[in-house]
């Protein structure tokens, strides 16, 4: 079976509540652990700056929101976690992307619709507030997710529209520039319910109706004790349907929980007594981890080294990408200069070398311009197949070639960026 690609990203503006955690983070995380499936996530701290111009507010919620997938066990061995800012790839595709994108596609999308037609309700001018971010959030979302070739996006339905965007950007940019980009979709998982909040809508921090993922147990017990119910006295049966208490419970109950708090209901719990039993229940599934987030806020270091890891990670996939992007779209180093080197100096150009040893396998090296060895191949069982671990090398470079991995090494005291180096100044000068 093949790797499916999947990635997702968080805008780094709020604090995360339990409606996240049941509806992204868990499922999420869970899905990250299953083989076959490669998964990319990040901090989205570039769309934050669309949301909010508050400094404080961008810094805390970075660490809020990655101390939080961390512990709740995102594994960034598995996984590539990162800060969107910690790329610059992004930025630079986003202008790429920016370029061949039409104003009209940008004018249908709906949170901008939404900004105009508020403005039309109040009388105000059609751009009232409207920053040209805002305008261009799909492409720089599309940025995002083109750049690691994600083959999935999990995301809420709010955000299908932005998905299907980024097929249509990916989609002029093949068209100009040849098949760089695989097309992704949206993943709405719709098994995974909305949690009500204290007042019984939608838990949402538009609403201010939110219960924080990782408030502290006391706190916790007292924003449970404040979901809205019905006046039902105690020993009155009480209805599940439609009460938040209950819907949120489902979220964190089994099965057999569940059926058991519903004929509690039905006995006639009382209020409290119920609360009191949500709250245990949510608090015995949070607890051990509310400790490592606590761990973790009060450490931002740790996360910070976690999180340049995962940029650097991120790298090796989005810098060799670019450099070939780049060169689609025809930046590139003057062609002319590129042939006078070439030609004046063939020795100044990496080598590959193919040979053969005494065990009868074929072996390839590529050395730098002076000679020095970069990569050193395995055993391949006949020229063809050495032949054309080459040329996949020369067409991808080393990093974007993890097939390949297995059968090839960065020479001791060489480094893989050397290597993709070299291999692009082959593709250039071919
Ligand atoms: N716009 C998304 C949201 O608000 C966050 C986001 C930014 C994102 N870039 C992305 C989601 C890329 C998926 C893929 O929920």
């Amino acid at each position: 079976m093949s790797t499916v690609r999947v990635l997702t990203g968080i805008t780094t503006s709020g604090t995360p509540h339990l409606g996240n955690y049941v509806g992204a983070v868990r499922p999420t995380v869970r899905a990250s652990r299953l083989p076959h499936v490669e998964s990319f996530l990040f901090l989205a701290d570039y769309h934050a700056l669309i949301k909010t111009g508050e400094p404080a507010r961008v810094q805390r919620s970075t660490l809020e929101i990655a101390a939080t997938w961390i512990a709740c066990g995102l594994d960034p061995a598995k996984v590539t976690f990162y800060r969107q800012s910690d790329i610059p790839e992004i930025p630079e595709l986003t202008w790429f992307l920016t370029c061949l994108t039409g104003k009209g596609l940008l004018n249908r999308a709906h949170a901008y619709k939404a900004m105009l037609d508020r403005n039309a309700a109040t009388g105000a001018d059609p751009d009232d507030g409207v920053t040209a971010g805002l305008f261009m959030y799909p492409v720089l979302m599309a940025a995002d997710i083109l750049l690691f070739n994600a083959h999935q996006v999990p995301v809420g339905r709010d955000q299908i529209q932005h998905i299907e965007m980024a097929r249509d950007i990916a989609a002029s940019f093949n068209h100009q520039y040849g098949e760089h980009f695989v097309l992704p979709e949206a993943a709405v998982e719709d098994s995974v319910a909305t949690l009500p909040g204290l007042d019984g809508r939608k838990m949402s921090k538009s609403y201010d109706n939110t219960i924080p993922l990782f408030a502290p147990r006391e706190q916790l017990r007292k924003l449970i004790l404040g979901i809205v119910t019905d006046s039902r006295a105690p020993g009155e049966p009480k209805e599940t349907e439609g009460s938040a208490l209950f819907q949120i419970y489902q979220a964190f109950a089994t099965p057999e929980e569940t059926a058991a708090f519903a004929r509690a209901f039905a006995d006639g719990i009382a209020w409290g007594d119920a609360k009191q039993a949500l709250f245990e229940r949510i608090d015995t599934e949070i607890a051990p981890m509310r400790a490592t987030y606590e761990d973790l806020m009060a450490h931002p270091e740790k996360v910070e080294a976690m999180l340049q890891a995962g940029a650097a990670k991120a790298r090796t996939v989005a810098t060799p990408f670019t450099a070939r992007l780049r060169h689609a779209v025809g930046l590139r180093p003057l062609q002319a200069a590129v042939e006078t080197r070439a030609k004046a100096d063939k020795a100044a150009l990496p080598t590959f070398k193919q040979y053969r040893e005494k065990d009868g396998c074929f072996y390839y090296k590529l050395a730098d311009a002076r000679g020095r060895v970069l990569l050193q191949s395995q055993g391949y069982a006949s020229p063809k197949h050495c032949g054309e671990a080459i040329a996949h090398l020369k067409a991808q470079g080393w990093s974007a070639s993890p097939a390949l991995h297995e059968m090839a090494a960065v020479a001791e005291g060489a480094s893989a960026a050397e290597a993709d180096t070299a291999l692009q100044v082959l593709r250039e000068v071919a």
